[in-house]
């Protein structure tokens, strides 16, 4: 039997339906329509206080933040384009995964994180989504294969939620898989470890 895994996405502007939160909207229905359990902490819910370390964490959205994160298999990242990199709003939701330095599994630690990045051309884009994959490598999380960069000259999404480009709708089919598929087979070799079942004897032995 196929197990659940939980699928978590973060992403997007304080704008309601930003383009952002639409690409990630549409990665995470794809996520649940290959059987993850999906959860979306959006732009909106990303306002709150710059993260300090000194703080003890008291915002109600920040504790939420925090917490989706430790509960995902896998997550999906989605920033816009600001000035060639990671929006301030993004950055700063993405340092308050320090408070999970000294959990069981730390930071993204066992987890493939899809990224995307929406911007208003070429050039910005590919440098976000560079800068979303490697925060990912500090976080120790596993960045998936594909990432995806949505050019809002050329692409935007219906009314719907779809995106009104096959090939970008397809990259963000892509991607969703990568991440669900990374969730269960970590989840599976994790389940094995705890049965003492050697995954690297030959079989049969
Ligand atoms: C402060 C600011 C800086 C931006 N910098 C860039 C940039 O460097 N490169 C780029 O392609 N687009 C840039 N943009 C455009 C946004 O990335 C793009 O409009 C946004 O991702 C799509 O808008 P939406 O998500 O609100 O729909 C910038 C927008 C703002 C507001």
């Amino acid at each position: 039997m196929q197990q659940t895994v939980k699928v978590v996405g973060i992403g997007g502007s304080p704008r309601p339906d930003s383009t952002a939160e639409r690409a990630l909207r549409a990665v995470l229905a794809e996520a649940e329509r290959q059987g993850a359990q999906v959860s979306l902490v959006g732009g909106a819910e990303l306002v709150m206080p710059l993260y300090d370390p000194r703080d003890q964490l008291r915002s109600a959205r920040a504790l939420r933040l925090v917490n989706e994160i430790a509960g995902a298999d896998g997550l999906v990242l989605a920033s816009p384009a600001y000035h060639g990199s990671i929006s301030g709003l993004v950055k700063n939701a993405l340092d308050h995964v320090e408070e999970l330095r000294d959990d069981a599994r730390p930071y993204f630690s066992g987890r493939a994180v899809g990224s995307l990045a929406v911007a208003q051309g070429w050039q910005g884009g590919v440098s976000t989504l560079a800068a979303l994959r490697d925060v990912t490598h500090a976080l120790r999380g596993w960045p998936t294969p594909l990432g995806v960069v949505v050019n809002t000259e050329t692409t935007g999404f219906g009314p719907d939620g779809e995106c009104t480009d096959q090939r970008v709708r397809s990259q963000l089919e892509t991607m969703a898989g990568q991440v669900v598929d990374f969730a269960r087979m970590h989840l599976r070799a994790s389940a094995r470890e705890a049965a003492g079942v050697d995954v690297l004897a030959p079989a049969g032995k």
